[in-house]
């Protein structure tokens, strides 16, 4: 006969619970429904964030994509903890397999509140969330703590496209709507606390979005990973994004926001804590409001101090593009470097190294693109250009990656290739000189900006939308960069970073 097991603490029933269901269920199906489960340190953690709700008889929580229930499992502890008397949970969830697991988590939370004389009611919703809208339904909740499901969706066949149009206008991703519906849903003063990609921070694509969320709640608190081990996989190239969780608040305005950083998950409690002024997080000056994250105090006054700079990169007059090769479309052009007749280097990320574009037609991993008819959709110019990797390996420190191509060292060549996993920077209004070209060169390459970009961007993909504005120094003082950057052969952080820093005046320390 088998032993029924006791548990001292209900959240181990709830675990077993949830792996158990993980057993019945392969990775692929899971994934096809965004089926990722929040772990019990994070679940923990995200319950802490919260603050017990002003005098309240009944605490309603909202759990939008509740899996097998374990945030609102901790979360029901949490408020336990807080005091909270009687507590009621909505939770939506669409896939029916894991309905059985998530009423018998919210059994085990029921029976806790009971043992200790309180009262914990749920009902669950076997139905899609966006589409259900429980913000129409004149529901509403003191608290949502989310993992929502994220993929995005065909705008032209999927019922998801405008679901939300009355909140905000776009369709950048399905956690979007599960956040803009959550925060729809809460009532004045209610929590929410989410954790999800960091993309929403920036990016044009979730302007919208961050409006409508900046306009509704005040940002409390947010949670960063230092290190890329934790991370979504967001689309077809995959790029890695890193994940963040942030408490929000509906109508307060903080004037400072607590940043805590982590390695990892497991370092979570003892996260480094800085509080910042909202106008250092929130950037307004450009209508895009974007979300800065400082993961250091050094980052932080980087971030400050990039402020300062009079212009942006745009303004200055600089323009950034993706490189035109797209190599499924284009395999017939591209070539191994034997027979020169008629062919052009294809510059790819592998040849983007700090300072130096290095590619050789006697190596055999560099290509060459061939001059077939129609080649000029996807050649430029042989001109100077300043190039800027737009991806950066997970684990790799740096996230800008800058190198020169200039025409002078590819005489022979009238066109260049440049795969579009590189983006290619030059003068709007006239050809870009070499001197001009080592100092843009060097600002991308050196410390203060690669982590002042950093702030800016959780992802590992180097938009060109996001360069285009960021400060940036004037035309002149890169020139002046640019006179001494030639100086330097080969590369050097140290001596790059003292440049920069000397000719813009940026302190180092905190
Ligand atoms: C990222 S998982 C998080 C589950 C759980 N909250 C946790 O933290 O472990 C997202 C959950 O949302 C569910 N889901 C996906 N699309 C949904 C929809 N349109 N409406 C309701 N639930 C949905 C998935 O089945 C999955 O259980």
């Amino acid at each position: 006969m088998l032993e029924k097991l006791t548990y001292s603490d209900p959240l181990d029933e709830v675990l077993e619970l949830q792996s158990t269901y993980l057993c019945t269920k392969s990775s692929e199906e899971r994934k096809k429904l965004g089926q990722f489960f929040t772990s019990p340190s994070v679940a923990r953690y995200m319950a802490s964030m919260l603050h017990k709700p002003r005098a309240k008889k009944e605490i309603s929580i909202l759990d939008a994509g509740a899996g097998t229930g374990i945030l609102t499992a901790t979360t029901a502890i949490h408020l336990l903890n807080l005091g909270c008397e009687s507590v009621q949970a909505v939770l939506y969830e669409v896939d029916s397999a894991v309905i059985p697991y998530l009423n018998n988590t919210m059994k085990v939370i029921e029976r806790h509140y009971h043992g200790l004389n309180r009262k914990f009611s749920f009902e669950i919703r076997n139905f899609d969330f966006v589409l259900d809208r429980p913000d129409k339904r004149e529901m509403s909740f003191d608290i949502s703590v989310i993992n929502p499901p994220y993929f995005k969706y065909r705008l032209k066949d999927s019922p998801y496209a405008k679901a939300v149009s009355d909140l905000y206008k776009g369709d950048p991703n399905i956690y979007a709507s599960f956040m803009a519906i959550t925060i729809a849903s809460l009532r004045n003063s209610g929590q929410m606390v989410s954790i999800t990609p960091r993309s929403y921070t920036n990016g044009l694509y979730f302007r919208n979005f961050r409006d409508y969320l900046l306009n509704k709640m005040g940002i409390q608190s947010i949670h960063i990973f230092k290190h890329r081990d934790r991370v979504f996989k967001t689309d077809e190239n995959n790029v890695l994004q890193e994940n963040v969780i942030c408490k929000f608040v509906k109508n307060k305005k903080y004037d400072f926001v607590d940043v805590h950083s982590s390695n990892c998950d497991a370092g979570l409690t003892s996260a480094t804590t800085q509080k910042y002024p909202r106008s250092l997080i929130i950037d307004s000056s450009n209508n895009q409001n974007l979300i800065r994250i400082p993961e250091s105090l050094t980052e932080a006054n980087f971030l400050k101090q990039a402020e300062k700079l009079e212009s942006t990169f745009s303004d200055s007059g600089y323009f950034i593009s993706t490189g035109p090769v797209v190599e499924h479309r284009t395999r017939d052009f591209i070539k191994a470097p034997q027979n020169r007749k008629n062919l052009i280097p294809l510059l790819k990320t592998r040849n983007i190294t700090p300072l130096k574009a290095i590619w050789s037609s006697k190596s055999k991993k560099d290509m060459c693109f061939k001059l077939l008819n129609g080649h000029e959709r996807h050649t430029l110019d042989s001109r100077n250009y300043v190039l800027l990797k737009r991806f950066s390996p997970k684990d790799e420190k740096r996230c800008l990656v800058s190198s020169i191509y200039l025409a002078d060292s590819f005489k022979e060549h009238q066109y260049i290739g440049i795969e579009n996993k590189v983006n290619y920077i030059g003068v709007k209004s006239e050809e870009l000189t070499k001197t001009e070209a080592f100092g843009l060169c060097a600002i991308f390459n050196s410390s203060f900006y690669d982590r002042y970009f950093r702030c800016i961007s959780g992802s590992t993909q180097v938009n060109a939308t996001e360069i285009r504005m960021m400060r940036f120094p004037n035309r002149d003082q890169v020139k002046d960069i640019g006179k001494k950057a030639m100086r330097i052969k080969n590369f050097d952080q140290h001596k790059i970073d003292d440049l920069v820093n000397n000719a813009l005046k940026v302190k180092q320390g905190i």
